[in-house]
């Protein structure tokens, strides 16, 4: 009997030592660093919590996602370096961040009135646009997981912007679309690029006069507070790729994989579902504010924008390329020069 417990206890002892690792491994999550550069409460950062809440549950503690937000990890400039070299596992630029890696299609989205709406600019990105796009990421070793939209730009300054007159020689921060630059250029302005972390700043000191950005991002970064006339022109859209690194990715293993890319696809449904709403709210309360009017325009003043910087879609032929803008005419039914 002595020597059956004695068996046994070694046997449990040995299958203990071996299991030990297994089981020290099944403890240790896999840690997702998931950094971006706005306030949690706005369209992007409502986004990555809820993928955060859905992927920890799904994977059932596997995985932790360690979400930052507010540019408290990285700026926008450094941080799609960071995902390359490893430092972080996930981003949510917006697509005029791609330019830097030498895919500069991405562009071609930010072309001004170029989604009728928001419903236009889903189909577009669902359709072979968004799949096409996220096929020039994937030649870079990256892998877009989702596209997440912010809605469409305002434009502000400390005087009211009414005609493409009121844009002469004004400074105005764009966060890095060639596209957003020529257009800015078409009437009269001189855009600037600028580290979103920067601008509150740069709008407080006068070291850009004005800029553009979605109601929720006026409102979380306080920008409204220092714009006395914001314009709501909606006059381009801002969207972002939910991206990681493919090498990364592909080494995950694939039944957690699977349940990540579950998380990922109801939380990009969940943020695109909040977007328009989040936005309008944002709008509502920096009116309520009293710190700065704002002003729409009439179809008549909205042409004249129109016009004026017409110019850049015969000039983004020759910075994004035929191809997507093609791309883009075909699927949304319209002209491109
Ligand atoms: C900007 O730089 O203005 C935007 O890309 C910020 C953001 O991510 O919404």
């Amino acid at each position: 009997m002595r020597k059956l417990i004695q068996a046994v206890a070694a046997a449990t002892i040995s299958a203990a030592m071996f299991l030990a690792p297994a089981a020290a491994l099944a403890q240790s999550p896999i840690i997702i660093k998931f950094s971006h550069v706005v306030a949690n409460d706005t369209p992007k950062g409502k986004g990555a919590l809820k993928f955060k809440e859905l992927a920890e549950k799904y994977t059932d503690g596997k995985v932790k996602i360690e979400v930052y937000p507010n540019s408290s990890l990285y700026k926008d400039k450094e941080e799609i370096e960071a995902l390359q070299l490893g430092s972080v596992q996930m981003l949510a630029p917006s697509t005029a961040k791609f330019a830097p890696l030498g895919i500069k299609e991405f562009e071609a989205l930010d072309l001004p009135w170029l989604f009728k709406d928001e419903e236009t600019y889903d189909k577009a990105m669902k359709g072979p646009v968004g799949k096409w796009l996220f096929q020039k990421l994937e030649a870079k070793g990256i892998s877009g997981l989702g596209y997440w939209t912010n809605g469409f730009h305002m434009a502000s300054a400390n005087r009211p912007l009414i005609t493409p007159a009121d844009f002469q020689g004004l400074k105005v921060r764009i966060s890095g679309s060639k596209i957003a630059d020529r257009y800015f250029r078409d009437i009269g302005s001189i855009p600037q690029i600028m580290a979103f972390s920067e601008v509150y700043q740069a709008l407080q000191t006068g070291v850009v006069d004005g800029c553009e950005n979605t109601p929720s991002n006026y409102l979380t970064q306080k920008f409204y507070e220092v714009q006395k006339d914001i314009t709501v022109s909606y006059h381009a859209h801002l969207q972002y790729a939910v991206i990681v690194d493919s090498k990364f990715w592909s080494g995950l293993p694939p039944d957690i994989r699977a349940q990540l890319e579950k998380a990922m696809d109801e939380a990009t449904e969940y943020t695109n579902s909040i977007a328009v709403k989040e936005n309008e709210d944002a709008l509502a309360e920096i009116k309520k504010s009293g710190k700065t009017t704002l002003h729409y325009l009439t179809e008549d003043q909205k042409k004249a924008w129109q016009d004026a910087m017409r110019p850049t879609y015969a000039w983004a032929k020759g910075r994004v390329g035929q191809e997507v803008l093609d791309l883009v005419a075909k699927q949304l039914d319209v002209k491109m020069n």
